[in-house]
């Protein structure tokens, strides 16, 4: 048997394992709907999880009934694997409305779930369904911690005769950024990197990437440097628990049979085009996000040149497992497939994004209207409804590009040639060719329509941006392991 280890949402700072391959990308920069992603193996899309609101579908009732109980685990569980879940799940996990702590998603064996989204002390989880309330006794209650704790003992008493399966999903390195008592004095002289897109005001850009004050006031450096800080502090705790999870693999003689990924779910801004600090931006440094893994198999520091997405992990760890992917609905593939190492499998790939707003004023900053949220530090707002997007990443040996579309009043595009501009400073729609864009918008509206079961789906491509195209497609579309299978049915 092969076993799994996924600690996830915990990027960065491993320095124990061979790699491969050091980045990936996730299909959208937010937590809820990321993480929806990571246990479906699904776009966003497809298993309809908008935002990180209960009314978004972020653990709700739909969500239960559906995209929930066809995640991976409920596979593993079928494999007769041993399961454990210990850390944040979704965000709005374990809410009155939705069956409180007493809903334990199926698949998982033991469950030790955070109530609601990230905290470091004064939490509730769900163990196995009841509540358990937490303090903030440093040695009782720090959670990160306590997730390695408890999966030490999971590991001791689980029964030899059958696989195990871990998923470790600390809060760390999310606010409210509670380092450990040893670990609050640590990087003192570190400050965010001051590389790239870094204080520069973007060219050309959406709306929202026109609001921020450029340069950025020193009250918003010294909050994002101190915000950097705090996060790799709160990330020691992560690699304590990282190497204790390795030592006791070693000590149980099953480390060189034991796959282990390290990932997170979204990527992190500090002071890129004058944002101070968030995710839910289309740039590399919001989408792209660490991916290291060792097992059987993997030599060391290898590195794999072809994308991978946060969807292909459900089908990588079932690939594992021995499950026939081709009986399983995901959108991504098995990145241990053979088809995926030449990095020729998948030359594009779709991230999506649906802003989150409020829909009053923020009364901190009474200037600005309604529709903005994240408005935080200095009133630069990091978010809005009409924030919503879906691009094409074409990333092969070949080209290396970005395509957006907005759906807000400009409909806005955005297009990046990161061959030449790595960091994403200069939007050249206006100056690509033509049939390019033509080419980018027809793979964007395939792909958004690409669905988990084969249905016939009309797209209205009025809110298309280009304007290159007119006719209207009935199109059936499938994904069959990571493959969109599109076929048109007729023109009308
Ligand atoms: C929530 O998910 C259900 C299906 O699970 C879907 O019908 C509904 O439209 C989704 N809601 C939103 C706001 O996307
Ligand atoms: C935990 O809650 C107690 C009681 O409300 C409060 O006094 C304490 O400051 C809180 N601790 C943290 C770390 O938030
Ligand atoms: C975790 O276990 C260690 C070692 O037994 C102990 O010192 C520590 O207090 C525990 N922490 C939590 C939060 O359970
Ligand atoms: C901002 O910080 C810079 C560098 O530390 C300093 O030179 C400058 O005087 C500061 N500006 C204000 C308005 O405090
Ligand atoms: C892996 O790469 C690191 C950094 O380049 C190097 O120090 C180490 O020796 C390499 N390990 C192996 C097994 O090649
Ligand atoms: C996987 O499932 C497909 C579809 O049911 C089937 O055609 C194929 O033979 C199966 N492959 C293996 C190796 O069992
Ligand atoms: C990549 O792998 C696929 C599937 O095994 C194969 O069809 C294709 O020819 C390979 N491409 C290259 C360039 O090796
Ligand atoms: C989340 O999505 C739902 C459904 O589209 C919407 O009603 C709600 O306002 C969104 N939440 C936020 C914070 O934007
Ligand atoms: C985006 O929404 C904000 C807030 O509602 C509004 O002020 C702005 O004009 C909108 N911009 C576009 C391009 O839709
Ligand atoms: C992107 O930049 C590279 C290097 O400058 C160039 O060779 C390539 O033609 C560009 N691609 C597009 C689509 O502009």
């Amino acid at each position: 048997f092969h076993h799994l280890l996924s600690p996830f949402c915990s990027p960065a700072l491993v320095f124990l394992f061979s790699l491969l391959p050091p980045v990936k990308f996730t299909v959208t920069p937010l937590c809820c709907p990321s993480r929806s992603s990571i246990l479906t193996g699904r776009y966003p899309h497809n298993h309809e999880v908008r935002n990180n609101s209960l009314t978004g579908n972020c653990s709700s009732a739909l969500w239960q009934k559906g995209p929930e109980a066809e995640a991976f685990p409920i596979y593993l569980s079928k494999q007769k694997y041993q399961t454990f879940f210990a850390g944040k799940y979704l965000n709005q996990y374990g809410k009155k409305e939705v069956g409180d702590v007493a809903h334990v998603p199926p698949g998982w064996d033991q469950w030790h779930a955070l109530v609601g989204n990230s905290q470091y002390y004064n939490y509730t989880l769900s163990v196995n369904g009841k509540a358990e309330k937490h303090g903030d006794s440093y040695e009782k209650d720090y959670l990160t911690d306590l997730i390695v704790n408890r999966s030490l003992r999971f590991l001791d008493d689980r029964s030899p005769q059958h696989p195990f399966f871990l998923m470790l999903s600390p809060p760390a390195p999310h606010s409210p950024w509670m380092a450990a008592p040893q670990y609050q004095k640590m990087f003192s002289d570190v400050q965010a990197p001051r590389d790239g897109s870094f204080n520069k005001l973007g060219k050309d850009k959406h709306w929202l990437l026109r609001q921020p004050v450029n340069p950025m006031p020193n009250s918003s450096i010294n909050f994002l440097d101190d915000a950097y800080r705090k996060r790799w502090q709160t990330l020691l705790s992560v690699d304590d628990m990282v190497e204790m999870l390795v030592k006791k693999l070693d000590s149980m003689k099953e480390l060189d049979n034991t796959y282990i990924f390290y990932t997170s779910d979204n990527g992190y801004h500090t002071g890129q085009f004058s944002l101070p600090i968030d995710k839910r931006q289309l740039y590399e440094f919001d989408i792209r996000i660490p991916l290291m893994v060792r097992g059987p198999g993997i030599k060391p520091n290898q590195t794999l040149q072809a994308p991978v997405l946060n969807i292909d992990l459900a089908p990588t760890i079932l690939d594992i497992s021995g499950v026939n992917l081709s009986t399983v609905n995901v959108d991504g593939q098995s990145f241990l497939a053979p088809s995926l190492r030449n990095g020729t499998a998948r030359p594009f790939f779709l991230v999506e994004y649906t802003g989150e707003g409020h829909p009053t004023t923020d009364p901190a900053c009474p200037k600005l209207g309604p529709g903005l949220s994240q408005c935080f530090p200095d009133c630069v707002c990091e978010d809005a409804y009409n924030n919503t997007y879906a691009c094409v990443r074409t990333l092969d040996s070949k080209n290396n590009l970005q395509y957006c579309e907005f759906a807000d009043s400009e409909s806005f595009v955005e297009v990046y040639n990161l061959t030449s501009d790595p960091h994403q400073l200069e939007n050249i729609v206006k100056k690509v060719d033509p049939t390019i864009l033509q080419a980018m918008n027809q793979r964007l509206i395939k792909l958004q329509s690409c669905s988990r079961t084969l249905k016939r789906y009309l797209l209205s491509l009025s809110i298309r941006s280009s304007g290159s195209i007119t006719s209207m497609y009935r199109v059936g579309s499938r994904w069959m392991n990571g493959v969109c299978l599109y076929e048109l049915l007729s023109q009308v």
